[in-house]
């Protein structure tokens, strides 16, 4: 997993608190005002000691979509001092929302790099099957909308949809004819963003890295699909609503469950309960399950596929926003 995941943080000093802002930076090099005011962050006390208040993880997403929730806008390449003012004269406001808001990041682009794989698993279903869509930490539920997106690798375009979503296949993985078909599509969150409610979108706005414009204007694309998108949307802890959700499907018909950059919010026994949860699942009806998430030793999230994802080996890593899709790292040789 990398640093910046939940079981990493050490806030009891202000060491561990940057610390656990270095381990960060590199998973936001795509952002250079990001990367550059954190990094001074981590050599100010006053601002660190404000980054331990944030009681939340990653808190460098929270402060920075604060930020921005409450400028109204991207930030855009300010001094390090002005930024310093503006969170110092903000700051009940900003550990506010960093404590109770949550990194929801709904990226729709994370599609790309999944859909190879979901394509397969639902393939592996059957001749023309249709299988019933499971999102677990799926923020406002974009990324169940899989099945009416576009996409494209540069080798000609997959689907048909008004938002076509870009993806460099580096790993020369087979692509599929078309998009997969969905029985129904059902997202679990502990806080479902409802994409009606304007507040809740701005939040996600907020979220969005300053320089990224195109990111929201796929953002924007991505919410106007959804609108038009039956989801049933399930608030609560998924390791309570999972099995409900699976064995209210009916009886026999296939079940695809998909994560995208969520679990690292889940402490690492959490997330053993879950596979134990979706390994039982499996004994009771075709299922599959495609993670795409930040593991130990990858600077890059990464896809397993299986009931048991993390028993098998990667099958390929990619880029956090969905930029790129590409073999896995070769794992590095152990220490003798
Ligand atoms: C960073 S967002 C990712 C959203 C989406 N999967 C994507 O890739 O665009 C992670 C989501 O996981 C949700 N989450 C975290 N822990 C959860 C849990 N135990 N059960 C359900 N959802 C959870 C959060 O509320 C958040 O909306």
């Amino acid at each position: 997993m990398s640093d910046w995941a939940h079981s990493s943080a050490d806030r009891a000093t202000r060491e561990g608190v940057a610390a656990e802002i270095r381990g960060w930076i590199p998973a936001a090099a795509d952002s250079p005002i990001y990367s550059r005011l954190a990094a001074e962050v981590c050599e100010d006390p006053v601002l660190l000691d404000v980054v331990a208040r944030i009681d939340n993880v990653p808190p460098m997403n929270l402060l920075f979509g604060a930020v921005q929730f409450l400028r109204g806008g991207a930030l855009p390449s300010v001094p390090y001092g002005e930024f310093r003012a503006f969170v110092l004269a903000h700051e009940e406001e900003i550990v506010r929302i960093g404590c109770t808001r949550r990194t929801q990041t709904n990226e729709a682009r994370r599609c790309a790099v999944i859909l190879p794989f979901v394509a397969n698993a639902v393939a592996g279903f059957g001749d023309g099957a249709r299988a019933h869509a499971i999102d677990i930490g799926t923020s406002a539920g974009l990324n169940l909308c899989l099945d009416r997106f576009a996409y494209d690798y540069g080798a000609g375009v997959v689907g048909d949809s008004a938002l076509v979503l870009g993806c460099e296949n580096r790993g020369g993985f087979a692509l599929p004819s078309g998009v997969p078909q969905f029985a129904s599509r059902t997202g679990l969150d502990l806080s479902p963003i409802d994409v009606e409610d304007a507040d809740a979108v701005a939040w996600l706005e907020a979220l969005v890295w300053p320089e990224h414009a195109d990111r929201l204007k796929r953002l924007r694309a991505a919410i106007a699909i959804r609108r038009q998108t039956p989801v049933t949307m399930i608030a609560g802890d998924a390791l309570e609503t999972l099995a409900g959700v699976v064995e209210a499907l009916p009886a026999g018909e296939p079940a695809l469950i998909f994560h995208t950059i969520a679990l690292y919010q889940l402490p690492a026994e959490a997330q053993a309960t879950l596979d134990d949860i979706v390994a039982s699942l499996a004994e009771t009806r075709p299922l599959a399950r495609v993670s795409f998430e930040p593991r130990h030793g990858s600077l890059f999230p990464l896809i397993h596929v299986g009931a048991r994802p993390y028993d098998s080996p990667a099958v390929a890593q990619g880029h956090h926003h969905g930029a790129w899709l590409d073999i896995p790292p070769t794992p590095a040789p152990l220490a003798v």
